[in-house]
């Protein structure tokens, strides 16, 4: 929710200029409020009138304007707002905030806000893929300036790639990532998730079927509560959290240096279906088959356990740890030991038998075991789930 939050929604001219106005409906729907200013370009894409009615506020157009000067003036302006929104941010804009530029309203605000600011880019492919225009992007970067998008597709002028301006519901989830109050506002909650590649080779590797989903779902439910999260992943095949720091990592290795790195965290939810068994020696060259015809033998190392290792530490534990079952048989015993041997606070155990339907799935059935003993919840879709398990940790939390 955005309730009580302000966002000045610079509005830059391109085609797409057509979906911030549902953005604005949909920064409207979320409690909070939006100030619109429109580029002389972006009026001849959409009306001051529909973007006023939209927004039941004012809309900035012209730098020039002594009125605006006399209420307000552009330097105020630029700081009435809780957060900056460039969408459609244009090539010509990108240009402009990248080399300071002030020579309009929208152009003048960003130079003389302290506000962050929110690039949603919007443009032809090649226009994006410009060097010029990726320089600007990396310069932007370096400011601290965020950026969603732009997402990869059919355009307008009828090409295919990156250029679509990031759909408004995923432009909104970003704006609430960086301003949502909520149960867990100045909580960070770390999450692991997908699975992990282990090498074999430099072209194979050990594997296992997670997708990432339930994780992914977790980490955007506590971000809807407005917890920090830091999501660190495996390569999984479901969206990434918008709004989450990411730290891809391929190993169960690599995972467990990135998870100690992010620490302190207050929380910490252990989704990843980690390898347990890596190859001792991975090869730096591939292995060719060889003349005699027998296959090569893998010796296996054991992994690190990470759940255990974060949960017995002495120093710097998260004040909550949670942990993943995926059983076949005997789920809530096996379960309940685990929860022990591993040395966390909950267990979320899950019966994974192929019947389930529930790994690589939309939907999941988990019983969540902590010292009181096993509560079971009704099946429900990956995405209820996830945010019944952040209403109890911020309960817990809280
Ligand atoms: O032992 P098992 O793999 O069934 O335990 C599952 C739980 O332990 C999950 O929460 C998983 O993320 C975590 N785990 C881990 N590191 C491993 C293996 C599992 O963190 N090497």
């Amino acid at each position: 929710m955005l309730n009580g939050k302000r966002v000045l929604l610079i509005i830059g001219g391109g085609i797409a200029a057509f979906k911030a106005l549902e953005l604005i409906r949909l920064i409207r729907k979320a409690g909070g409020a939006v100030t619109p200013v429109l580029t002389p370009a972006a009026q001849e894409f959409v009306t001051p009138l529909s973007a006023s009615a939209l927004a039941a506020e004012k809309v900035y157009s012209d730098l020039f304007d002594l009125t605006d000067e006399a209420e307000m003036g552009h330097i105020e302006l630029s700081r009435s707002a809780d957060l900056v929104v460039v969408a459609p941010a244009t090539a010509d804009l990108i240009a402009k905030m990248a080399h300071g530029h002030a020579n309009d309203l929208a152009s003048t605000i960003l130079m003389a806000t302290d506000t962050p600011v929110l690039i949603a880019p919007a443009m032809n492919v090649r226009m994006w893929l410009h060097p010029a225009n990726q320089r600007n992007i990396v310069t932007l970067e370096a400011d601290g300036v965020s950026r969603i998008g732009p997402d990869e597709g059919d355009m307008a002028c009828g090409e295919y790639g990156p250029g679509r301006l990031a759909e408004p519901e995923a432009i909104l989830a970003s704006i609430e990532a960086r301003l949502g109050q909520g149960p867990l506002t100045g909580k960070h909650v770390l999450v692991t998730s997908g699975p992990t590649h282990e090498p074999i080779d430099p072209v194979r590797y050990i594997a296992n079927r997670s997708s990432g989903a339930q994780g992914s779902a977790i980490a955007s439910a506590l971000l809807r509560l407005g917890a920090r999260v830091t999501f660190v992943t495996g390569p999984a095949e479901a969206p990434m959290p918008i709004g989450a720091e990411i730290v891809p990592v391929q190993t169960a290795d690599q995972m467990l240096a990135a998870v100690t790195s992010a620490l302190p965290a207050d929380a910490a939810i252990f989704a990843a279906a980690v390898a347990d068994w890596r190859v001792e020696s991975a090869t730096d060259k591939k292995i060719k088959k060889t003349r005699s015809g027998k296959p090569p033998a893998l010796k296996l190392a054991e992994n690190p356990d990470i759940l255990a290792t974060i949960s017995k530490k002495r120093k710097g534990r998260p004040g909550l740890v949670i942990g993943f079952a995926a059983e076949t048989d005997d789920v809530i015993a096996n379960a309940t030991a685990k929860r022990k041997r591993k040395g966390c606070d909950w267990i979320v155990a899950n019966d994974v038998s192929p019947g389930t339907g529930i790994m690589g799935g939309t939907e999941n059935a988990v019983t969540v075991i902590d010292a009181d003993g096993a509560e079971e919840w009704p099946r429900a879709s990956k995405r209820d789930v996830a945010r019944r398990l952040a209403e109890r940790i911020a309960q817990a939390l809280g």
